[in-house]
């Protein structure tokens, strides 16, 4: 396997052929392709998936086919704390459709994080699978995992971890030096409304203003997916929905895949879906055939 400098242009051969193939090789190669399709599906120049259209919105008459992004399958997680079996994860079986933006709601320790932490790579399940387009997730490599987190997964946090040294350009500067193709920060920066506090520090920066300049480095480097843990969980409700119309206008303009978790259910109603989880297993999927602009969410 080879990839060329501009990731979207991935050679799926060895340098010496196609029957050289290592068979560790394939699973990776398989996640390529699957990446390649998605990735030539969802630049910024394409066409953004409307609600209208979207294959889990009830009600409505899908225009296309829209393959899930994420499969998962009897999904467990087991932590072993002091000989003590802490069971986050009982059985998860999930499809998110690419393009979807999800909420994650439930009690604490019903094993919200857990999930959101293993469909992005920083964790890996003690049974079940997860597949990311074709491939297995939770076959991969710790390097493979690495190469799928960096190339196709945006975090964002409750707490923003800016780096208080460096401004907000150059905060999200850091990511987009080392992506193969993304966009420049400032318009990273004006996707999330900042194009007047480029050359802000964080302490000169209002928490929602931070958690903006936190998407933004997510999102520059074009991630197919976006994760966000409680992104409005330490901010008022005013400034949580300025957050949140940053959000779904990433998830409406690049098409990017975006599962949310927060303990506030009324954000649901920007939502495709809103999931249920209790006690380590989903305990509902409401489909949203009205969704709500954030702008209108009140808490
Ligand atoms: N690294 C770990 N080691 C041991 N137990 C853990 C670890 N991470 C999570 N847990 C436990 O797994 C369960 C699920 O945790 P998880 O963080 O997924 O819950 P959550 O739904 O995100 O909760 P919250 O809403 O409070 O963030 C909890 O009981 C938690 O204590
Ligand atoms: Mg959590």
């Amino acid at each position: 396997m080879s990839i060329d400098p501009n990731r979207r242009r991935v050679s799926l051969c060895p340098p010496d052929g196609p029957n050289q193939q290592p068979p560790e090789l394939s699973h990776i190669n398989a996640f390529l392709r699957g990446a390649l399709r998605v990735s030539a599906a969802h630049g910024l120049n394409s066409r953004p998936i409307e609600a209208t259209e979207h294959p889990l919105v009830a009600g409505s008459q899908p225009q296309t086919e829209i393959a899930p992004a994420f499969r998962v399958r009897g999904l467990t997680k087991t932590y072993q704390t002091d000989g003590i079996a802490v069971h986050a994860l009982r059985g998860v079986d999930l499809d998110i459709a690419t393009g979807e933006l999800l909420v994650l709601v439930g009690p604490s320790g019903s094993g919200k994080s857990t999930l959101l932490n293993i469909l992005g790579g920083l964790d890996k399940p003690t049974e079940g699978d997860v597949f990311f387009h074709d491939a297995a997730l939770t076959r991969m490599t710790t390097s493979d995992l690495t190469t799928y987190r960096r190339h196709h997964v945006g975090f964002v946090f409750q707490f923003y971890n800016l780096i208080p040294s460096l401004t907000a350009v150059e905060n999200v500067r850091l990511v987009t030096e080392i992506a193969t193709d993304p966009m420049s920060p400032e318009d990273a920066l004006a996707m999330v409304d900042l194009t007047d506090r480029i050359d802000h520090f964080p302490s000169q920066l209002s928490g929602g203003e931070q958690q903006r300049v936190a998407i933004a480095r997510a999102i520059a480097k074009r991630p197919e997916v976006l994760l966000c843990d409680e992104p409005t969980g330490a901010l008022d409700s005013h400034t949580g929905i300025v957050v949140l119309e940053a959000i779904e206008r990433v998830n409406r303009e690049l098409g990017t895949t975006t599962a949310l978790i927060t303990h506030n259910a009324a954000i649901g109603m920007m939502a495709h879906a809103t999931v249920r989880f209790h006690d380590g297993k989903i305990a509902g999927i409401e489909r949203n055939p009205n969704r709500q602009p954030a702008n209108s969410i009140s808490w």
